[in-house]
């Protein structure tokens, strides 16, 4: 596997988050896979990440800031080998707008070995404790995530 790309609905709380954690964790294990993030809607196309996920992933020294919102779009299939959705909501839009390319799309959680819980929650109408949930989900999925990818080299 060479290229991962994250996918939420907003791309600017959970996904972001995820990609920062697999791009430093990543490069701290070795590992050398492209990685990045989009969401499946279109409201915060340009914009930076959450102010809260950047704050939440600094706080464990993962660098958001650099982010900007987009959204999933066909040639990422054609670009990434596997698209990792953050909820099952996530996973069914891509499988509906996209339905050749099934194959590619799985769920981040159970794909990087990590369950329960199978799902990312949605932190935008939520407070810090939800973001620091999706630091703490991130991490847990992104060691599942190397252990599989070191597996399956
Ligand atoms: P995300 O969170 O999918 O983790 O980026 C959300 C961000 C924005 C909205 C929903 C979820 N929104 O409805 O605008």
């Amino acid at each position: 596997m060479k290229s991962i790309l994250f996918v939420c609905l907003g791309n600017i709380c959970r996904s972001p988050v995820v990609e920062a954690v697999a791009r430093r964790e990543f490069a701290d294990a070795g590992i050398t896979i492209a990685v990045a993030s989009a969401g499946t809607g279109d409201w915060h196309v340009g914009e930076p990440a959450d102010a809260r996920a950047i704050a939440s992933a600094a706080a464990h020294g993962y660098d958001a800031s650099a982010h900007r919102a987009r959204q999933v779009s066909a040639a990422d299939f054609e670009h990434f080998d596997a698209l990792l959705a953050m909820d099952r909501a996530n996973l069914r839009e891509l499988e509906r707008r996209w339905p050749r390319h099934r194959d590619k799309v799985q769920l981040f959680l159970p794909f990087a070995g990590v369950t329960p819980p199978h799902e990312v929650p949605d932190p935008y109408y939520g407070n810090a404790r939800d973001f620091a949930h999706v630091v703490e989900l991130a991490r847990a999925g992104m060691q599942g995530l190397i252990e599989r990818l070191r597996n399956t080299a």
